[in-house]
């Protein structure tokens, strides 16, 4: 007998942001710059900043709690939590870990997934892929940064630009049709000169202590302008290329949610994909670049001010180091934006499992001390 395809959907969604503002004009109190040159050059005016409590790894379990109430499932039913970063908590154990052990989504697998600010649409594509495939039902894809821990906020050539924040959504198995319908992931290394954060096990290591190469390590360095060329040159093209394989013209995407790196990017894009500028959804002004987590986080915003509506199409677009890229169109299916979710048994029942997590993995380490210590004494 034939089986009815797998389609794969957006059935919840998320976002963390740290509370601490800064402004242009905060930030042209340590380094030479001003507020209109980096509006008039960026489209950025503030951008939000993590406290001391706040990690990469807490803003994307605030968002995929979020997600998960919007979705109204409990993470019991996530089989895979995927953290797109270029600022993980650690190199290893992955952030996707940690937040599948906050959540207590104990049936789950966990990765971090590193693309640079293409991560995002990079992670839907691989839980969209292994739904499809039918290897897995539901995913919790979060793209999560604190990327002002890795900025040299000395150099006023990347200290403007970048922001902290997370988004999640979780994605669903799905006989409805609709839902992701074609990516495009692309990677040329021959960049990777261009945009980077050297860290352990770099080749550049040595030399990036000595400042050898303008590195720093474990600091971001990037050519703006190089980068500034292959953005304008590759959103276009991959976003013609999605919407090739997905069966619809560039005329029938009904809303753009791009990249949040520069707004001249996208004004230079949505001219030479013929759409106007209003279709590209922008928070840029607010947030200025968060990297991987600046795609979920203009989705949901997308969603609040509800300029997404049943049967949509929607193009997401990533470009940065690598050099990377990557296009996704989704028709947006269940449920409509916006319906209300959230059962109150259901909140109870989440609430008390992250309650739960922070028990059971004390215990563990407990359980694991004891014995440990017993094993020693005999
Ligand atoms: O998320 C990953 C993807 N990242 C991107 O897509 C970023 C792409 N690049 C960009 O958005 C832009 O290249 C920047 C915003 C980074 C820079 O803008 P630009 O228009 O390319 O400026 P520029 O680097 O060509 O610099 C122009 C001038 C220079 O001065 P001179 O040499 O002309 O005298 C810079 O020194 O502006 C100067 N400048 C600044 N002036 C005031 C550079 N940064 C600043 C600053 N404030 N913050």
């Amino acid at each position: 007998m034939l089986q009815a395809p797998i389609y794969a959907h957006i059935i919840g969604w998320g976002m963390a942001l740290p509370t601490k503002v800064m402004t242009n004009k905060e930030i042209s109190a340590f380094v030479e710059t001003d507020d209109d040159w980096i509006f008039a050059r960026t489209g950025i005016k503030e951008r939000r900043i993590a406290n001391e409590e706040e990690s990469t790894a807490t803003l994307a379990y605030t968002a995929a709690q979020r997600a998960l109430e919007v979705a109204d499932i409990l993470p019991l039913d996530l089989d895979l939590v995927i953290v797109a970063t270029s600022t993980p908590e650690n190199i290893f154990p992955s952030t996707a870990s940690l937040v599948q052990d906050w959540l207590n989504a104990h049936d789950a697998g966990a990765f971090d997934l590193s693309a640079a600010c293409s991560g995002f649409v990079y992670a839907l594509n691989m839980a969209a892929d292994s739904i499809r495939a039918g290897s897995i039902k539901t995913a919790m894809v979060i793209g999560s940064e604190t990327m002002s821990r890795i900025l040299d906020w000395q150099d006023r050539s990347t200290c403007i630009l970048f922001g902290d924040g997370a988004g999640a959504v979780v994605l669903a198995a799905s006989e409805h049709p609709g839902g992701v319908l074609s990516s495009v992931l692309r990677s040329d290394g021959a960049g990777s000169d261009l945009l980077a954060i050297p860290s352990v096990g770099s080749i550049d290591a040595e030399e990036s202590r000595a400042g050898a190469n303008g590195y720093k390590l474990y600091k971001m360095y990037m050519a703006g302008g190089e980068v500034f060329k292959f953005a304008t040159r590759v959103v276009n093209e991959s976003i013609e290329q999605a919407s090739k394989m997905a069966g619809i013209a560039v005329g029938d995407i009904d809303l753009v949610i791009p990249h949040q790196a520069n707004f001249r990017i996208l004004q230079a894009a949505a001219r030479k994909l013929g759409i106007e500028i209003d279709k590209f959804m922008s928070n840029v002004e607010q947030y200025g670049n968060t990297s991987a987590a600046s795609i979920p986080i203009a989705l949901c915003e997308a969603i609040d001010q509800r300029r997404i509506h049943d049967k949509d199409h929607i193009a997401l677009v990533g470009f940065g180091g690598g050099l990377t890229w990557a296009s996704m169109i989704i028709q947006w299916g269940i449920p409509k934006p916006s319906e209300q979710h959230g059962s109150l048994l259901n909140r109870q029942r989440r609430n008390a499992l992250y309650q739960m997590a922070r028990l059971r993995s004390k215990s563990r380490r407990w359980r694991r001390r004891v014995k440990n210590t017993i094993n020693e004494i005999r």
